[in-house]
């Protein structure tokens, strides 16, 4: 296990209880996606997870180490985090030089970090802008800087906090594809997404939060096609998997992951007429 929450409960100094009596445990390999409505604690578990909270109650172990018992810098070098908002993590003049922060932090040899930084910037398509200031660059440039800065460390776990704001078809796209690269080395990815397409495609297992306890953890089709569990997360589930359901509350149904797939099977199943 990369990471074990064991019944975490954490409230901040003003009073809120973010977090009630959370258990949740990420494998190695595994691509989740932590859903749910605003305030429902999702970014407060995950602060927990890097050490940036440490909990009122229960212990959050990473590769086995209880977070209280090490520090943010280390816990960085396992679980690499991206910000909700990409501010809180760009500090260098140079979109370069914020590829080069973490290597250098971590005491990589010039030859090695200059090697990283290049790879860094043609794989986030971010050439263009290597002398550019990280904070002159759009909003959606920006979270590309913010996500290839915590990529360069190749972190075994990487939490992305709401990566799709922003970001057009094809971003969203290398994003998935990133994603299911990680999956395939063994790495773990959690994406905290309002993005219920993005997820659905992407991503393979399903958490939902709401009122800071965990109301859901699964497979796709059984969290995102439970109509309670949608309703009580507010949660509105992706196109497909919406006619899917609604066709099984009529009692037809219909398989297929692509909307082509589905298309054909209702045409040839339920021998729908083909308008001319
Ligand atoms: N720094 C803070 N001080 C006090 N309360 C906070 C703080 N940050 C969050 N909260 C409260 O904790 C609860 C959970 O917030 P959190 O940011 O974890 O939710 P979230 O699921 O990430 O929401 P969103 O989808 O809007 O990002 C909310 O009630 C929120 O108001
Ligand atoms: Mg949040």
């Amino acid at each position: 296990m990369i990471v074990e929450i064991e019944d975490v409960s954490y409230t901040y100094p003003s009073g809120a209880s973010a977090v009630e009596g959370v258990s949740l445990r990420v494998a190695r390999g595994e691509t989740i996606a932590l859903l749910g409505q605003s305030g429902a604690g999702k970014s407060t578990l995950m602060k927990l997870v890097i050490g940036l909270l440490h909990p009122t109650r229960g212990r959050v172990l990473v590769e086995g180490v209880a977070t209280t018992r090490t520090t943010v810098a280390r816990l960085a070098t396992t679980v690499g985090y991206v910000f909700q908002n990409p501010l809180h993590q760009l500090f260098a003049p140079t979109v370069a030089d914020e590829l080069a922060l973490g290597p250098r932090a971590r005491r990589t040899s010039p030859g090695a970090i200059r090697e990283r930084v290049e790879a860094a910037l043609a794989a986030h398509d971010l050439d263009q802008y290597r002398l550019r200031h990280p904070l002159s660059l759009s909003e959606g440039e920006r979270r590309r800087v913010a996500l290839a800065s915590v990529l360069v460390g190749e972190p075994p776990l990487l939490v992305l906090d709401e990566p799709t704001v922003g970001q057009d078809a094809l971003a969203k796209q290398r994003l998935g594809a990133l994603l299911a690269a990680r999956q395939a080395e063994r790495r773990s990815t959690i994406v905290v997404t309002h993005d219920v397409e993005f997820a659905a495609a992407w991503c393979h297992r399903f958490t939902v939060m709401a009122g800071g306890r965990v109301l859901a953890d699964g497979a796709r089709d059984r969290v995102l096609g439970d109509r309670q569990i949608l309703e009580a997360a507010a949660l509105r589930p992706p196109a497909l998997l919406d006619l899917r359901l609604r066709l099984a509350e009529r009692g037809i149904v219909v398989d297929g992951d692509r909307p082509e797939e589905m298309a054909d099977r209702l045409i040839s199943d339920c021998r729908l007429p083909i308008a001319e």
